[in-house]
């Protein structure tokens, strides 16, 4: 499984416009601004791939890329960004919790949190609905290059025993998009989603 293969597939607005249910996904997901676009431009060694922005709430659709015809990571629009209007918050919301109910090929969900802002209400909720969904999570505390490494390993120790209460699935990691830290262990674990 080579992650730089993956290519552009489609924005979609709703699952509708997804292509079709098969093979095995894996979604980042997380508040606006997190670092989902640019962990995944980490991840395929591409630095356009998903487009990242200053600006939250730059990724409102459901973007897919594939590695192959069987094998797809989604970049999902972000949550919890105050400035969108609520109208557009609500057609997010909606294409994000039927993305997560419906799709029969997501096998694992990446949350990315900014390690200096971990588990607030929304990320919380998300996790939540995956357990119960039977969905694994691996937490990526992302930006660790912001913090010292003596805050950092606080905020890991901190994150992963809190992750202990969702009573699942529930991986926490560190990763950095402009440190590369964490870059291997996460390489790992879409290995063993990829390749059940
Ligand atoms: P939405 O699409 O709005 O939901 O945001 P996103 O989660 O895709 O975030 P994105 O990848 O666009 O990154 C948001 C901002 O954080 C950009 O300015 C990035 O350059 C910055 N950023 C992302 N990852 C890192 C990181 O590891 N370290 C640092 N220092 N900045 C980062
Ligand atoms: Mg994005």
């Amino acid at each position: 499984l080579n992650f730089q293969q993956a290519t552009f597939l489609t924005s979609a607005p709703d699952i509708r416009a997804l292509p079709a249910d098969e093979g095995i996904e894996v979604a980042f997901a997380g508040r606006s601004n997190a670092g989902k676009s640019s962990a995944l431009n980490t991840l395929t060694r591409q630095k356009s791939l998903a487009r990242t922005s200053k600006t939250p709430g730059r990724t409102q659709l459901i973007n897919v890329f594939q590695m192959n015809d069987q094998q797809r990571l989604i970049d999902l629009p972000g949550y919890g960004f105050a400035k969108v209007p609520l109208a557009v918050k609500q057609k997010w919301q909606k294409a994000l919790s039927e993305y997560l109910i419906k799709r029969q090929s997501l096998q694992g969900l990446i949350v990315l949190m900014d390690i200096r802002h971990p588990l607030k209400d929304l990320d919380q909720d998300l996790i939540h609905w995956a357990v119960e969904s039977q969905l694994p999570v691996r937490i990526l505390l992302t930006k660790a290059d912001k913090l010292s490494p003596g805050p950092r390993k606080k905020a890991l120790l901190q994150v992963s025993e809190a992750a202990l209460a969702f009573m699942g699935d529930v991986q926490v990691q560190v990763f950095s998009s402009l440190s590369k830290q964490g870059l291997p262990e996460l390489e790992q674990a879409l290995r063993l989603w990829f390749n059940p």
